[in-house]
């Protein structure tokens, strides 16, 4: 025993001889692929895609015009030289090793803003790139416009994770922008779906006012602007209470200035008025003492007070609907109050739905629904809204809701009308709310944030601001998407909510049909599918992306198309966010689903629907417009015939009832 135990420390002492560290450039060099250089044609639009998004974002920031200049030139037989200028702002020189020598350093990191870049990786990953291919240094030109311009020869130290100068040189002269010309190996160039000359053309859709010029093997391109006004600038902003997990807000409170907790609810977060702040005193009493009396003999009668929904009542007329598990599953969420009172919400939202389809639906129907309400609540409400309800119609089942919950004001008022609690039991409580609220933030415990952030969920705040983010516009995408000459286009562009952690987002959809629109495949259309994520087109990744994903989860075929593929659609799905949730450092995939930012899932769904039923109703009209000329032109075809038949009873003039028929026709 003594010796085995002997022997496995010299087996720990060798293994952890071998224990290293290493840098975040030595990993990405090791995972290259992960930061999307994988495949010749991939590798050239990452390297595209990463410095023109720079350029954006900077020319954005600063609110000038983007002017971008994009070169790819075959220098070798295997080698391509890249160039890429911008009239943004400029780099100042000592950022310069910085921006393109060291992964993770960026001036976008924990700020939510709305950005096409937010990890600090992307500038440096080029160079990485670069010099894991050829050896060599990237050359960058930058000058803020002093009169001074920097030309400067960057390599990558990559154990250190750091940027080293190889060669600077200073001339005068005026210049205001930034300049990167690169040389690689295991690239390739052409005008394919995935190359470099496709993201730019989407780039242009959707940033309408840059305007990029392509100078490549084949020839030069401009895509001109149709916009000429400069975008306001997106704003950085704080974070909406909804979603906010325990551990942010504990982050929050060890970096705020703020001496109190409440003082910090206001600032820290969006939306979050002092009066809010005071409601929440009376949510934080409602829970405190839905908490006392859980174990209590009196815990029914407390329900029964919380919630003016009668489940008992309930399952005794619908219960023969329901499951039995499912039954003792919403029993055993009652128990489980309060934590599980958002979780309760669904469940009743799911029972309002059951309840009307119910009523609406026959005998037959409600046998193939039998199967989904003993699914969770999420699936059924997916189901149901698929097939029976619209959005509309959720939304009053979601209105509806909030008046089965009673507020916490007149919840603690049904408690003392029933003498269940006295008034010093409630001042006692009063005061410890009050007196946790007082804290300053760094006493701020794990279960101080637990409470404050599950009460959050509970309260309505109004939607996030929606000054910071800068959708592209219903009006641009339209523009944009007129170029295919479709006949029929619709655009929405949503209003913000906000996914896990509170963070804000929008959802922008375009949908065109006919024309040039969808994909040209063997014999039809394909429906295409351009996803934008803040205004940058995501080429790659395709089949592991949640906006795919959900343009997919639209049956397209109850909307008037043949089929969900072979359509001649165009489908554009702009995200926008301060934080988009990205697959991987790649930057091509969304991840999202019903599983996870489900909410994103949703929206863009949602806002897929409701274009779509306009198309439906458009392609309806089309059909019953076709219909009807073909039946004017059967009776066109044969009005000789009724008037030759009709004037020999008539005795009238067969020309004149024939052009009389056609007249009317007309
Ligand atoms: N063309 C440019 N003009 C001005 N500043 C730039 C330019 N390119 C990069 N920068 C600065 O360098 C920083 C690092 O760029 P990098 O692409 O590495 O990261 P990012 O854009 O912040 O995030 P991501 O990794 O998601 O692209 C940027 O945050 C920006 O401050
Ligand atoms: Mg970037």
């Amino acid at each position: 025993m003594v010796e085995e135990n002997i022997e496995n420390l010299v087996a720990e002492k060798s293994l952890f001889d071998e224990f290293k560290e290493h840098s975040i450039s030595e990993f990405f060099r090791k995972n290259k692929h992960m930061l999307g250089y994988s495949g010749r044609l991939r590798s050239m639009t990452t390297i595209v895609h990463e410095l023109v998004t720079n350029s954006m974002d900077a020319c954005e920031e600063s609110e000038i015009l983007p002017e971008i200049l994009v070169e790819v030139k075959k220098v070798g037989s295997e080698t391509f030289t890249v160039i890429i200028e911008d009239n943004g702002p400029g780099i100042p020189p000592e950022y310069v090793s910085k921006v393109f020598g060291k992964m993770l350093a960026g001036s976008k990191l924990h700020r939510l803003v709305q950005s096409r870049g937010q990890q600090g990786i992307g500038a440096a990953g080029v160079l990485l790139f670069s010099q894991m291919t050829t050896g060599r240094p990237l050359k960058i030109t930058t000058s803020t416009g002093t009169g001074k311009i920097h030309e400067m020869e960057i390599k990558m130290s990559i154990e250190k994770n750091e940027g080293d100068i190889v060669a600077h040189k200073i001339r005068e002269g005026y210049f205001r922008g930034t300049r990167v010309e690169g040389e690689f190996k295991e690239v390739t160039y052409n005008r394919r779906e995935q190359g470099p000359y496709e993201y730019l053309r989407r780039i242009s859709l959707s940033t309408p006012h840059a305007k990029i010029t392509l100078i490549d093997p084949e020839e030069t391109t401009i895509f001109e602007r149709t916009v000429t006004v400069i975008p306001e600038r997106p704003e950085v902003m704080k974070p909406h209470p909804y979603g906010l997990t325990t551990d942010e807000l504990l982050h929050i409170s060890r970096k705020t200035d703020s001496s109190r907790i409440s003082s910090m609810l206001n600032s820290e977060l969006s939306r979050v008025t002092m009066k809010r702040i005071r409601d929440l005193e009376d949510y934080v009493l409602r829970d405190k003492l839905l908490e006392n009396y859980r174990k209590s003999v009196f815990w029914d009668t407390i329900v029964g007070c919380y919630l003016n929904f009668n489940f008992t009542k309930y399952f005794e007329i619908y219960g023969h609907y329901l499951d039995k598990k499912e039954i003792e599953d919403v029993k055993m969420l009652i128990n489980g109050l309060p934590e599980g009172l958002s979780e309760l919400k669904t469940y009743c939202l799911k029972y309002l739905v059951v309840e009307y389809l119910i009523q609406k639906l026959d005998d037959e129907q409600l046998k193939e629904n039998k199967n989904h309400f003993k699914k969770k609540p999420e699936n059924f409400m997916e189901f149901a809204e698929k097939n029976y309800l619209n959005a509309s119609l959720l939304e009053e089942f979601r209105r509806k809701l909030k008046t089965i919950t009673k507020s916490p004001e007149d919840f603690v008022k049904a408690l003392t009308d029933l003498g269940m609690v006295s008034e010093e039991e409630l001042e006692k409580y009063r005061k410890s709310i009050k007196d946790l609220l007082k804290k300053t933030p760094r006493e701020m415990t794990w279960s101080d944030s637990e409470i404050i952030v599950n009460v959050l969920q509970d309260m309505d705040f109004m939607a996030p601001s929606t000054i910071g983010l800068r959708p592209i516009g219903e009006e641009n995408i339209e523009k944009s998407l007129e170029t295919l000459t479709p006949e029929f286009l619709k655009t929405l562009t949503r209003k913000p909510k906000t996914y896990k952690g509170g963070i804000p987002f929008a959802v922008e959809v375009g949908l065109a049909y006919g024309g040039n629109a969808g994909r040209s495949g063997e014999d039809s259309k394909k429906m295409e599918i351009m996803r934008f994520s803040n205004h940058v087109p995501l080429l790659f990744d395709t089949s592991g992306c949640g906006l795919t994903n959900a343009v997919k989860s639209v049956n397209w075929k109850r909307y008037g198309l043949r089929s969900d593929e072979d359509a001649p659609v165009t489908i554009f799905v702009n995200l926008i966010s301060t934080h988009i949730p990205y697959t991987s450092a790649g930057k091509q995939a969304i991840a999202t689903g019903s599983e996870e930012n489900e909410e994103i899932f949703n929206e863009v769904r949602q806002s897929l629907m409701i274009c779509a039923r306009e198309l439906d109703t458009h392609i309806s009209r089309v059909r019953r417009e076709k219909e009807e000329e073909q039946k004017k032109k059967y009776v066109i075809k044969y009005a000789y015939i009724f008037a030759e038949g009709l004037s020999s009873i008539t005795g009238r003039s067969k020309e004149e009832i024939e052009s009389n028929i056609i007249n009317l026709l007309r």
